[in-house]
């Protein structure tokens, strides 16, 4: 992917950012997942009255993606405006599950990307758990 490729999917994720749910917190996030085969899922983070209830942008848009059938990720875009945000501990899991080589495009950014940050999931979520099912009832 090239860095024009990662600007307009942080672009994406700053876009789908208007749609947050965020009354408790007043931090919205948006996200911007992008498959194998080219299609952009979006996610924002949904806020609930019962606080662990909510749910991350980033895990929105996998939930969108996975429940569509879709099983091949290449990189998630994070936007909070003109705020850092990378992803929670509960969202590197969730993520390395599914795609463990995936690519985490985030700002914040101007127009022109100066500011864009493109880390790997392994590198921020190193020694991942993974479950080995083997010989278990
Ligand atoms: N949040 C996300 O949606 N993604 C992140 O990467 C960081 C945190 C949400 C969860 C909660 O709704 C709010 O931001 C404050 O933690």
């Amino acid at each position: 992917m090239s860095g024009q490729d990662y600007l307009s999917l942080y672009k994406a994720a700053e876009k789908a950012r208007v749609n947050a749910h965020a009354p408790y917190s007043g931090f919205k996030v948006g996200a911007a997942l992008l498959t194998g085969d080219g299609r952009v899922f979006t996610g924002v983070n949904v806020e609930n009255s019962s606080f662990g209830a909510t749910i991350c942008a980033e895990r929105t848009a996998f939930v969108k993606a996975i429940s569509e059938g879709v099983r091949d990720f290449e990189a998630i875009a994070v936007s909070a405006g003109d705020e850092p945000a990378v992803p929670c501990g509960i969202c590197r899991q969730f993520m390395s599950d599914f795609a463990p080589d995936l690519k985490v495009v985030t700002g914040p950014s101007d127009e022109d990307g100066n500011g864009l940050k493109v880390i790997g999931l392994r590198e921020l979520f190193p020694e991942a758990f993974v479950l080995d099912r083997q010989d278990r009832q």
